[in-house]
């Protein structure tokens, strides 16, 4: 292998000085690789030095990347590029032993994806599995972790049809022309996923309500069982911030409309939710019903928008609302009438927007999608006009692009929020992803940790399955357990399919609604730290759901360890995702204490560590993220070897973007034990909000060891805290 290496980067080097210079060889000779150098240890890979150092149009990489150079001598990984039978360009890259494989979006099965293969084609996977070859995104990236704990990341800059195989090395294969191939080298992965985040860009810090508890179901319907969903949440006690709106609100299907009989009057709906602090989110999908009379259909056919079949025909396909045509969201044009629809939309008092079946799913062919021959007019900044084939892949996201910005004027002044199903590498910037319609069984409750953390692997923060299983009923059990660490994930919304029983966290019998409660009590006490990590992904483009290998790069005992997650570096969630709850965890080493929250003995809630080391921002438990204006804060602190622990906490006005022009506050956490004594220091790093703090109350819950019960204190956020062990009466 390491041979192989040599080889070919004797070929990079010889290409690359004597290339750069002249640049005008006509026809590539695609078994050799060239290299450019684009940023600190990040090097353009390609098989002509024409691509490496300007590469076509890119669909993943958000700024131009101009070639700084050529490729260091001593790059430690170059793809080796060849053709197969059918002409089609792979590169391959061989992996030491040891080297752990990860990424490649969102994919079913384990975390560690060595030996797995993907085919990245956006695809409706209705009750996927885990030889489901594709599911609904694409992302051409692979996170390798070495025998070390260094990383690198290998993203192939195309969107065409991609076969990736990591059952020997790394191996990519896709259709369409050459692309490049860009390899980011570093320390750790997680100084990759950074790197990651630089190129194709990072989720932008949503609305504090997206990040609560939300319920849905295909659908509630009419407007009085919305309405019942909300008091039952309220009268019941059990937190949640927002409601979802599935298709049959609409009027056939039509989208933009709303049926007349089930939902006469949205507006009032809305603002009745809203006076009980609940937001809502609705649905619209792209196929658009073709029929003459439907403003959404006359008026795009004004503009000429459908996609065209390659004989030049507006091309129709059937879904929900029966035959329909498909704005050709590779046109900016387009996507500008796009995003005007939601202007009356968001006017009825709608908060969010779920865009699905954007892949785009087509009804009653057996490819699931529109004919790969269909014509898109694209710009010119896109690519030009091209086959579907070409653009298949980013259609969704041009569509959640296109919202995101309707959404935006249509609500100026407030951070968008919205939902999609299908998504390409770097969806993040449009919005949060949900893994599809997963299935009520014991083996996709168990997948979605590892497709979540995969997801977050791939530059998506903002994830989480369908909570309970989509397809089926699953059991009160099952739901319990899901339920339990599901509300714990980035995105937490439990939905289930229209012919399911009804799946509330109170629908399963006492016993499961109170794990329900605690379940989502926890996430709001969490509120201040689950905050805190999206603004730390806004900013870096970590994940918020981490891999437990992420503690120590290093140790291969946790490299396959997907039962559990770290929230964040301080915080093990550690799940029971097996029915008879037979499985220990693998922990990282160090120390990890538990952290007792909101039913702490509760059998079906996940195990919370927190790390030694760490301070994690708690707050009371709230019905919904705004129920309390200035929550008290707690600290829970966990003193590392040598009494000492830090933490963070992040804070703003939870929606609008004054953030972005410093109307936020950022405080450090600082705590020393020193014989007796634990000093909790308090440093506002950055004060851009107008609210005095000073006087707060702080609470502080050290963990302590042996069963100890915490030490506890109370001072100021002014002042912070000081807890003296010594007057703290203990148990023999
Ligand atoms: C698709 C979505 C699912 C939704 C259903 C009806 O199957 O994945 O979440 O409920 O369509 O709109």
């Amino acid at each position: 292998m390491i041979n192989t290496q040599l080889k070919t980067l004797k070929i990079v080097l010889a290409m690359a000085f004597s290339a750069l210079g002249s640049l005008n060889s006509a026809h590539a000779d695609i078994t050799q690789t060239h290299g450019v150098r684009i940023g600190d240890r990040i090097v353009r890979f390609a098989p002509s030095m024409d691509i490496a150092k300007s590469p076509p149009p890119s669909l993943a990489i958000i700024a131009p990347t101009p070639a700084l150079g050529p490729a260091p001598q001593d790059f430690p990984v170059v793809p080796e590029f060849s053709t197969d039978a059918k002409g089609r360009v792979g590169f391959n890259i061989s992996i030491s032993k040891g080297t752990s494989l990860y990424g490649t979006g969102e994919v079913p099965g384990p975390l560690l994806r060595n030996g797995r293969s993907t085919t990245l084609w956006n695809t409706d996977a209705y009750g996927y599995d885990e030889k489901s070859p594709s599911l609904y995104q694409s992302h051409p990236w692979v996170l390798a972790v070495r025998p070390d704990g260094s990383a690198f990341g290998v993203l192939a800059d195309t969107a065409w049809r991609t076969r990736i195989n990591l059952t020997d090395g790394i191996h990519f294969i896709s259709d369409g022309p050459a692309y490049p191939v860009i390899i980011i080298d570093r320390d750790s992965p997680q100084e990759v996923l950074i790197a990651l985040g630089d190129l194709v860009g990072r989720m932008e810090m949503p609305p504090k309500w997206a990040i609560g508890y939300h319920q849905c179901r295909y659908s509630y319907y009419p407007d009085s069982r919305v309405r019942d969903i909300a008091s039952e949440f309220r009268n019941r006690k059990i937190p949640c911030d927002v409601i979802w709106l599935d298709i049959h609100y609409m009027d056939e299907y039509r989208i933009f409309t709303f049926d007349s009989d089930r939902f006469p009057d949205p507006k009032t709906l809305n603002d009745d939710l809203h006076n009980q602090s609940f937001h809502t989110v609705w649905m619209i999908d792209p196929g658009v019903k073709a029929e003459p009379g439907f403003s959404v259909y006359d008026s795009g056919t004004e503009i000429d928008a459908w996609v065209r079949t390659a004989e030049g025909e507006v091309y129709q396909g059937e879904v929900w609302p029966g035959w329909c045509v498909f704005p050709d969201f590779t046109r900016a044009d387009v996507r500008a009438w796009w995003a005007d629809l939601y202007t009356d939309f968001i006017a009825q008092g709608i908060d969010g927007v779920w865009n699905d079946m954007n892949e785009p799913a087509v009804f009653n062919v057996k490819t699931k999608t529109m004919p790969v021959d269909n014509r898109h007019e694209a710009d010119e900044d896109l690519g030009g006009p091209g086959p579907h084939a070409q653009y298949h892949n980013v259609y969704g996201q041009l569509m959640v692009q296109a919202t995101k910005k309707g959404v935006m004027r249509a609500q100026p002044g407030r951070r968008p929020f919205v939902l999609s199903r299908d998504a390409f590498i770097g969806g993040q910037r449009f919005g949060a992803a949900w893994t599809g319609d997963n299935t009520a069984n014991w083996h996709d409750l168990e997948a979605s940790i590892p497709m979540v953390l995969n997801l977050g692997l791939s530059g998506q923060p903002f994830a989480g399955p369908d909570i309970g299983g989509f397809g089926g009923d699953g059991d009160a059990q099952m739901f319990a357990r899901w339920m339990g660490f599901g509300a714990m994930f980035p995105f937490a919304r439990a939905h289930t399919a229209v012919q399911n029983r009804d799946k509330e966290p109170w629908m399963f019998g006492a016993e499961v609604e109170v794990t329900s409660r605690q379940a989502i009590e926890r996430r709001y006490e969490l509120l201040p730290y689950y905050y805190t990590l999206f603004h730390e992904a806004s900013i870096n483009g970590l994940p918020i759901a981490r891999p437990v290998f992420f503690a120590d790069p290093a140790d291969p005992a946790l490299r396959s360890e997907d039962d559990s997650f770290l929230l964040g570096d301080g915080l093990l969630i550690s799940a029971q995702v097996t029915k008879n709850a037979d499985r220990a965890p693998v922990m990282p080493k160090g120390i990890w204490r538990k952290l007792l929250l909101s039913g702490s003995t509760n059998p079906d809630l996940p195990t919370l560590y927190i790390k030694g080391g760490s301070i994690i921002p708690t707050g009371p438990i709230m019905q919904h993220v705004s129920e309390i204006a200035d929550p008290p804060l707690t600290l829970i602190v966990s003193l590392d070897k040598s009494g000492h622990a830090q933490g963070t906490l992040y804070e703003d006005a939870g929606d609008g973007f004054e953030y972005l022009e410093g109307q936020y506050r950022m405080t450090r956490f600082i705590a020393k034990k020193a014989g007796d004594v634990i000093t909790i220091q308090v440093i506002v790093e950055h004060d851009g909000l107008s609210n005095s703090i000073k006087d707060q109350p702080l609470t502080v819950r050290v963990r302590m060891d042996h069963e100890q019960p915490d030490a506890v204190g109370v001072g100021t956020r002014g002042e912070g805290v000081k807890i003296d062990l010594s007057r703290i009466p203990r148990p023999n």
